[in-house]
């Protein structure tokens, strides 16, 4: 079966990390998420990929080149304007005559498609929609169902005592051709509003497989923390591709560069060519990404940081996520919940407040 996953999107949640990067390429462990992706589609043998792309399209056409590197086959398609989920799938009508997969480009998941295939063929539906548990459905678009997996009814973000179900929407679909006769061309159009609801109202079948495999959205930077967390817990680690193997507490990847005493504990995981300073603490979990260059006596502490950063002597990072070629000057703090982006420069000695959020290319200095 062919895959369609939808990147097209701006990611204005995880910003200002998607302010350069589009969120297929923010990196989870050292890899771009959507490597992560076509590892899993990998393993069930999903090897023809159409990338719906619209924003910043260019990086993501340069670091997979046609699959053959990454085992499968990919197509682009770029939007020239945001045609949104179902618009992007009528974009790509033309490759697609059989039953397909759709993916949200943004979902880490190990539902089983080898199960949610067998369920779209014993229950013959139009659409196959995989369903995932939440604590709190109030939040969500909630899919209620019957004893047969069949759709009875969407309740968009139900009131805290009127959900009768916590099973939301996956971002996972298995879809029949056809129906994509029924989405116009060249249009702004949502399948979650504009064609299942209608569909189930003319009694349409719509079926759902539902799965408490572990499930993730990256959509937000407390999400974005949250997966390496998950990942690097080791207890779940969802993706056959991530960067530590399952008997690796720390994993300092082949690398020129030099740990001077250095103290790590683990789960740590620090890209090639790295530069650790005297007294450096690395507290995971964590992640530096290649060539990052940490002062002496710097503390990094369930940070994750992107390639080419540095940071100077005695600062501390904390729970924190610093993008690529940033450069922290010495006795910084870095508190939880900040953010910076590409290429920010922070004074020395600055002490940031929790949550503060630098857009790339600034320089700021805050006592
Ligand atoms: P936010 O701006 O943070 O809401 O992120 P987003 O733009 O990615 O939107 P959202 O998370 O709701 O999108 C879910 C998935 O659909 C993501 O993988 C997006 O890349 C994708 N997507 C959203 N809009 C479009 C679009 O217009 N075209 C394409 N091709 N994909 C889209």
């Amino acid at each position: 079966m062919k895959a369609v996953i939808l990147v097209g999107g701006k990611g204005t949640r995880l910003y200002p990390l998607t302010c350069n990067t589009p969120k297929a390429m923010v990196p989870i462990l050292n890899k771009p998420f959507l490597e992560h992706m076509i590892c899993y589609l990998k393993k069930y043998d999903v090897l023809d990929i159409v990338l719906a792309m619209g924003y910043l399209p260019n990086s993501i056409k340069s670091y997979f080149g046609d699959g053959t590197e990454f085992g499968v086959k990919i197509t682009y398609l770029v939007e020239e304007k945001p045609l949104g989920t179902g618009g992007a799938l009528k974009n790509a009508e033309f490759l697609l005559n059989e039953p397909f997969f759709v993916f949200n480009g943004d979902v880490l998941t190990e539902i089983d498609l080898g199960d949610m295939v067998r369920l779209h063929r014993e229950t013959n539906p139009r659409v196959t929609i995989a369903l995932t548990p939440v604590d709190n459905p109030s939040l969500y678009g909630v899919v209620e169902t019957d004893a047969r997996n069949m759709v009875k009814r969407f309740v968009e973000k139900p009131g805290l005592h009127e959900a009768t179900t916590n099973m939301i929407n996956a971002g996972i679909y298995i879809i029949e051709p056809e129906i994509l006769a029924r989405i116009p061309a060249s249009t702004f159009f949502m399948v979650e509003r504009e064609l299942f609801p209608p569909l189930l109202e003319e009694g349409q079948p719509i079926s759902s497989y539902a799965s408490d495999a572990y499930w993730i959205d990256i959509g937000t930077t407390e999400k974005y923390l949250k997966v390496h967390r998950d990942l690097l817990s080791r207890e779940k680690l969802p993706s056959p591709c991530h960067g530590l193997d399952s008997h690796q507490y720390i994993s300092i990847e082949n690398s020129s560069g030099a740990y001077h005493e250095a103290r790590i504990e683990g789960p740590v995981l620090v890209g090639k060519d790295c530069t650790l300073g005297k007294n450096v603490q690395i507290k995971g979990p964590a992640v530096l990404g290649e060539r990052c260059e940490i002062g002496e006596n710097a503390i990094v502490e369930g940070a994750i940081v992107w390639h080419d950063s540095k940071m100077g002597k005695s600062s501390m990072l904390k729970n924190c996520i610093i993008a690529s070629n940033c450069h922290i000057g010495d006795d910084c703090r870095i508190p939880d919940g900040c953010i910076m982006g590409d290429n920010v420069a922070i004074g020395k000695g600055s002490r940031l407040t929790p949550q503060t959020k630098v857009w790339p290319g600034n320089y700021l200095y805050h006592s």
